[in-house]
């Protein structure tokens, strides 16, 4: 088998929100999936307002009431060398897909051999449903409870595309 992780970046307007909860849930799947070893993530925010910022507050309660500590994150923006580096950048919401795609056009970063991320919205990789996942950005906790449950629901759809795209490399 090929010793190279699937990665997958999370991206969204801020990377305070939603982005740090699909990064944490992430990891909490693939944890208890015992997959740690063959999958990777990371997330990050299109723009730059927050960089260097623990997750929003009501961001780090919904996760911890889940049994999942976001805490330690800190906010970062995209950069182009992220468009080389991961196979999949899911954007949380069409504007974001639209930001990492204009930046994508922007440059020809790429890695060494060639590889480009994927660009897509991350309830079309995963879900049977085509949408955002609401910015809930001063908004109270049940805007937070419903981003919490549309990327929990989802996230086993879209490691299961993750290692299927694994097995056609190996
Ligand atoms: P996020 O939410 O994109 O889910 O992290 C937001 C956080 C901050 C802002 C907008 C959205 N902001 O305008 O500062």
């Amino acid at each position: 088998m090929s010793q190279m992780k699937q990665s997958v970046l999370f991206v969204c307007l801020g990377n305070i929100c939603r982005s740090p909860l699909a990064e944490g849930l992430f990891r909490h799947h693939v944890a208890r999936a015992g997959l740690g070893d063959r999958l990777f993530a990371d997330s990050a925010g299109t723009g730059d307002w927050h960089s260097g910022e623990p997750p929003h507050p009501n961001s780090v309660l919904i996760a911890a009431r889940n049994g999942i500590d976001i805490s330690g994150q800190r906010a970062r923006q995209l950069q182009t060398g992220d468009l080389g580096r991961f196979e999949l950048i899911c954007g949380m919401d069409a504007s974001n897909v639209a930001n990492i795609r204009a930046l994508s056009r922007s440059t020809r970063a790429g890695n060494t051999h060639g590889k480009r991320a994927e660009i897509v919205r991350f309830m079309d990789a995963g879900s049977m449903e085509e949408c955002d996942v609401p910015d809930p950005w001063s908004k109270g906790m049940e805007a937070y409870q419903k981003v919490f449950d549309m990327i929990n629901s989802t996230m086993p759809r879209l490691i299961d595309r993750l290692l299927k795209a694994q097995k056609r490399v190996d």
